[in-house]
C-alpha cells in the first residue's frame, strides 16, 4: 500500500522533514500558516490553515486521504493537534497534548523528572505568584535560570549572570502576564541536543548537534529559536566524549520509560557540565535547526520509521552517514527584537536557489573552497511564496546546509553557497561551525573538566 503523509508546518524543520519523506515510497502533502516554497515543490499538494486549528488539518487530512501525519512544530502539539488526527484514525508523529507537555510545560517537566528519577534535573522551585518568584531570587545565593513556564518561541528565558541581573529578572517577571515561573539552579557548561525517535516504548537516536541560540555573532545578544548549528561525523561533538553522549542517551531513555504512549521525536537539549550531561530541556518535536543537521545524512528510510510506529512493531534501526553538517540560518535584520517589517522585502532565494543549483549540478568538481561541492542544500524557512515572489516574514527566512567530512569542510561549503547568493537585508552568524568557535568550545570543556 502507498503511505500517503501529511506534514504540518512550513518552517525550515519542516522543509527538511518534506525532503527526508521526498525520496520514500509515500505521496506527501503539507499544511503551513505560511507558504513554504520548498515544501510545496516536494508536495502533491499544500494547504495554507491555522495549524493550531485541530479541526482545520484533521479536516485537511481527511481530504487527501492521509495514512500517516508528521507534526513539526510544537504550537499544534500543544493545541492537540495529534490528538485530534489519531481520534480521526490518521496516526499522528507527535505526541498528544498530555505527553507534550513535557515540552509545553516546564513546571511538568521539572516535576515529572524530579518524581520518575530522571538523571540530570536541575534543582528547581515552580511559582505561579510573581512576588513570591521574586522573593526567592533575593534569597537566593547564587544564580538562576528564570524560565516561564509557557511556550515562548524559545525566547522566554533569562539567565541570572549572563543575561541580566538579579534586579532586572525580576522586573521581567513583574512585567509579565506569566502564568507561571521555573527558577532554576544555573548549568556551566556546553550546550548540545539529541533527538530521538519514540514509538511503542522504544527509542532511536541521532548525532549530536549544537545549536546557537544568541542573535550575534560571539554569543552575544537575545535568545534567538536558534541561528545555526553543527554536527561532526561521529554520534558525538568535538568538545564531548562517546560516554557523554550515551550519559544524554540514557536520560532519554528514561524519559521513554516513564512515558508510555509517547510518539513522535523526543529532543533533549543537555548541558556538558563538570559532573557531564545535566538536563536544560526536552521538547517534544525535531529541533529547528537540528533537523537540517540530522535528517539530511540519515540512511534509514525515515518512512520506515513512521510505518513501524503505526504498526506496533519495532522501529528500524537507524544509520547515519559518517559526515559533518553546518547550518546557517538567514534571518531578517533586526530578528528577534525588532525585525523588519517581512513583507517589504524580498528575499534573494533565486540567488541562494540558483547557487546551491550551481554546487549540485558540478558533482565531480569541487568548488572554490576545495569542497565537495555536492553537498550543498538549501532550506526555506518562514517565508511566504506569494504571486509575485518570496517575502521574509518576521521570522528566520532560510538555512543553508553543508556536508562534508569535517565540520571545517561543510562550514566552507555553507560560505561558498552565502557569497554566491548574497544576504542583502538579512543577516548571518557566520562564526558558526568555524574552526575559532570550536577550538573555543573545546578550550571551555578542557577549563570546566579540569
Ligand atoms: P530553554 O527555552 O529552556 O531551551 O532555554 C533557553 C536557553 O536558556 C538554553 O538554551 C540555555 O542557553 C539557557 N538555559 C536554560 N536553562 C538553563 C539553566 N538551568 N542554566 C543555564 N542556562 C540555561
Ligand atoms: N533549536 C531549538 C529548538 O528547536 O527548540
Amino acid at each position: 500500500m502507498t503511505e500517503t503523509v501529511l506534514l504540518v508546518g512550513g518552517g525550515g524543520r519542516e522543509h527538511a522533514v518534506a525532503r527526508a519523506l521526498a525520496d520514500s515510497d509515500a505521496d506527501l502533502y503539507a499544511c503551513a500558516g505560511n507558504r513554504n516554497p520548498g515544501i510545496v515543490t516536494l508536495t502533491d499538494g499544500f494547504q495554507t490553515l491555522e495549524t493550531t486549528d485541530p479541526q482545520a488539518v484533521t479536516e485537511y487530512a481527511k481530504e487527501v486521504a492521509a495514512t500517516l501525519a508528521v507534526i513539526g512544530p510544537e504550537a499544534p502539539l500543544a493545541a492537540g493537534v495529534a490528538d485530534a488526527l489519531d481520534e480521526a484514525g490518521i496516526y499522528a508523529f507527535g505526541p498528544q497534548q498530555a505527553e507534550a507537555r513535557i515540552e509545553t510545560d516546564k513546571a511538568f517537566q521539572r516535576r515529572f523528572m524530579e518524581e520518575h528519577n530522571i538523571p540530570g534535573c536541575p534543582e528547581f522551585e515552580t511559582y505561579e505568584n510573581m512576588e513570591a518568584a521574586c522573593a526567592y531570587i533575593d534569597g537566593y545565593g547564587g544564580d538562576l535560570a528564570v524560565k516561564p513556564v509557557g511556550l515562548t518561541g524559545g525566547k522566554g528565558v533569562r539567565v541570572i549572570g549572563d543575561q541580566c541581573t538579579p534586579d532586572e529578572a525580576k522586573d521581567y517577571l513583574r512585567d509579565s502576564d506569566y502564568e507561571g515561573v521555573v527558577l532554576e539552579e544555573r548549568l556551566y557548561g556546553e550546550e548540545f541536543t539529541v533527538q530521538a525517535f519514540v514509538a511503542n516504548g522504544e527509542f532511536r537516536v541521532s548525532p549530536a548537534v549544537q545549536d546557537h541560540k544568541r542573535a550575534y555573532e560571539g554569543d552575544e545578544g537575545p535568545n534567538t529559536g536558534g541561528m545555526g548549528s553543527y554536527s561532526d561525523a561521529a554520534l558525538e561533538l568535538p568538545f564531548m566524549t562517546k560516554e557523554d553522549y550515551d550519559d544524554a542517551v540514557n536520560v532519554l531513555g528514561a524519559v521513554v520509560n516513564a512515558l508510555d504512549d509517547y510518539k513522535g521525536v523526543l529532543y533533549g537539549q543537555f548541558m556538558l557540565t563538570e559532573s557531564g550531561p545535566r538536563v536544560v530541556e526536552f521538547n517534544a518535536r525535531f529541533g529547528d535547526p537540528e533537523a537540517m543537521n540530522t535528517l539530511p545524512v540519515m540512511n534509514t528510510d525515515f518512512l520506515d520509521v513512521l510505518v513501524a510506529a503505526r504498526e506496533d512493531r519495532s522501529l528500524p534501526q537507524l544509520s547515519f552517514q559518517p559526515k559533518a553538517t553546518v547550518c546557517k540560518y538567514a534571518v531578517p535584520d533586526g530578528y528577534p527584537t525588532d525585525p523588519e517589517a517581512g513583507a517589504e522585502v524580498t528575499i534573494s532565494s533565486e540567488g541562494v536557489a540558483t547557487a546551491v543549483g550551481e554546487l549540485t549540478t558540478k558533482q565531480s568538481r569541487t568548488d572554490q573552497s576545495g569542497a565537495n561541492a555536492s553537498d550543498a542544500l538549501l532550506y526555506y524557512a518562514s517565508v511566504d511564496d506569494r504571486e509575485d515572489g518570496i517575502y521574509t516574514t518576521t521570522s528566520r527566512s532560510y538555512a543553508v546546509v553543508g556536508i562534508g567530512d569535517s565540520i571545517a569542510a561543510a562550514e566552507e561549503i555553507v560560505e561558498g553557497v552565502l557569497q554566491r547568493a548574497g544576504t542583502e537585508g538579512l543577516r548571518v552568524r557566520h562564526d558558526i561551525g568555524k574552526s575559532d568557535l570550536i577550538q573555543q568550545r573545546i578550550g571551555h570543556m578542557e577549563a570546566i573538566r579540569d
